[in-house]
């Protein structure tokens, strides 16, 4: 079939309400290798996006897709009320990551895409503390199932549908380039956190009976980065103040990193940076290259051990199937075999001081240039560098499909994520194998985007 031919049937047949149509005309891609995709053409198209953040080694990773092949052989699939060695193997070297790391004992629960992961943490946190509320970040992401839209911050996930659940209270994140109180960092005394705190202070301000010495609200879910909020990276003592406050007050902290787990900032876990522990961590994407939509989430014992959560308090047909978990566990060797934290933490500096260089020729246009590991972002601004840009944002996006960017007589195309409050921000994703040569073909293709429609 020609492409014409695909795309009308397509628009007959294919429901628009997911997010194909973001793009026009949709994007049709017919294979990947490494950093690319390609189109019908073999134009090749630099990604900076890799299926969303889940192909982190790579697209077709042949140790990955061999691990796959190997257990399609020997036991393509299991009913997930049943063991075999691949899942106990990946729930004890997770549990023994969290215990190096925090050195908290806990177990590990699957279930099947990040929403999946975050509804599990959700019946937990009210299993455990009686408590149905939760706060949340403003800017945060946690999915968009009837559960999870009531703590992802936009009203535009919830609008048509409602949702099951007590809504979250949504705080302001700690988003220095836009901050919510319009203050800067250097001189405002972290004002957002003593605002949180401030809630405390008395019964009327509606989440703390100071009698009973307790909250409405059993967790805080948060991002450690937040992702599609657009890469924000939050200062460190924001968060080391807000764990004592929840902690204080016996308020659970839900470190959801379904996108910035394993790596993607350069550290095991993205909460890492920040200092601080938190109870439950939900994890899916990179665990599994993006090969299977395998989740899950790490809690800790008092939460989650057998007493308090019983077996048949949950479960999921595909939850931990053996082909996700050989996918897990060859995922996991590869991060213990090589030393990850250097080599995220090499390329993402380098890549960002060249994103940086690129900041100089167009200094207000690109507003904020920022990164953690191989998690960037650019913000792209009016001529003032503050007031959101989402036009120019989605004009280059689009330029970037086209394809017809030109280097070295080769053809290129660059596959751009746009995210952020005011849809202005590239959250970029690299592959963690991203070449030096990769990267300074990135920063040229961008500059030659900007070029292009900023005319
Ligand atoms: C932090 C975070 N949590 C949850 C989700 C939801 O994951 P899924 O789209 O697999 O349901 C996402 C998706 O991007 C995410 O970034």
């Amino acid at each position: 079939m020609t492409e014409e031919e695909l795309r009308a049937l397509e628009a007959a047949y294919c429901s628009w309400g997911d997010a194909v149509h973001s793009a026009d005309p949709p994007k049709i891609f017919e294979w990947c290798q490494g950093c690319f995709l390609y189109d019908s053409g073999a134009t090749a198209y630099l990604d900076l996006q890799m299926a969303s953040a889940t192909a982190s080694f790579g697209y077709r990773n042949q140790r990955l897709i061999q691990a796959l092949k190997a257990r399609l052989d020997q036991l393509p699939q299991l009913g997930s009320h049943y063991l075999h060695a691949d899942r106990i193997e990946v729930s004890a070297r997770i549990a023994r990551a969290c215990e190096r790391i925090f050195q908290r004992k806990g177990r590990v629960l699957f279930n099947v895409g990040g929403a999946g992961a975050v509804e599990e943490a959700i019946k937990l946190v009210r299993n455990y503390t009686g408590k149905n509320a939760g706060f949340a970040f403003m800017g945060g992401y946690h999915g968009r199932t009837l559960g999870t839209s009531a703590i992802t911050s936009s009203y535009r996930y919830r609008r048509r549908y409602g949702h099951f659940g007590d809504r979250a209270q949504f705080i302001p994140y700690p988003y220095c380039f836009r901050c919510f109180y319009e203050l800067k960092r250097e001189s405002c005394g972290l004002y957002c956190s003593r605002q949180f705190e401030k809630l405390f202070d008395t019964e009327y301000y509606s989440v703390w009976d100071p009698r009973a010495q307790e909250c409405e609200f059993g967790a805080f879910y948060m991002e450690p980065l937040q992702g599609t909020g657009g890469y924000v990276i939050p200062p460190k003592d924001y968060f080391v103040g807000l764990k004592k406050i929840l902690e204080e007050r016996k308020i659970l902290l839900v470190d959801d990193e379904v996108q910035m787990g394993f790596f993607r900032t350069g550290k095991f876990w993205a909460i890492e940076h920040l200092g601080i522990t938190p109870d439950i961590i939900l994890f899916g994407k990179t665990l599994t290259n993006g090969l299977n939509s395998l989740s899950g989430l790490w809690a800790a014992e008092e939460i989650i051990n057998p007493k308090v959560f019983p077996p048949g308090s949950t479960y999921s047909t595909y939850a931990a199937n053996p082909q996700a978990m050989a996918l897990a566990l060859e995922v996991l060797k590869l991060l213990e075999e090589e030393d990850y934290e250097k080599k995220v933490s090499d390329k993402g500096t380098y890549f960002l001081g060249r994103l940086k260089e690129l900041q100089k020729k167009y200094p207000q246009i690109m507003g904020d240039v920022d990164g953690r590991g191989l998690a960037l972002r650019i913000e792209l601004c009016k001529e003032d560098g503050i007031t959101p840009n989402p036009e120019l944002t989605q004009r280059i996006s689009q330029e970037g499909l086209k394809g017809d960017l030109e280097t070295d007589g080769k053809k290129y195309g660059l596959v751009l994520n746009i995210g952020g409050y005011f849809k202005n921000v590239f959250s970029l994703s690299p592959s963690f194998e991203i070449t030096r040569d990769e990267m300074d073909l990135a920063v040229d293709l961008f500059d030659q985007l900007m070029q292009r429609s900023l005319r």
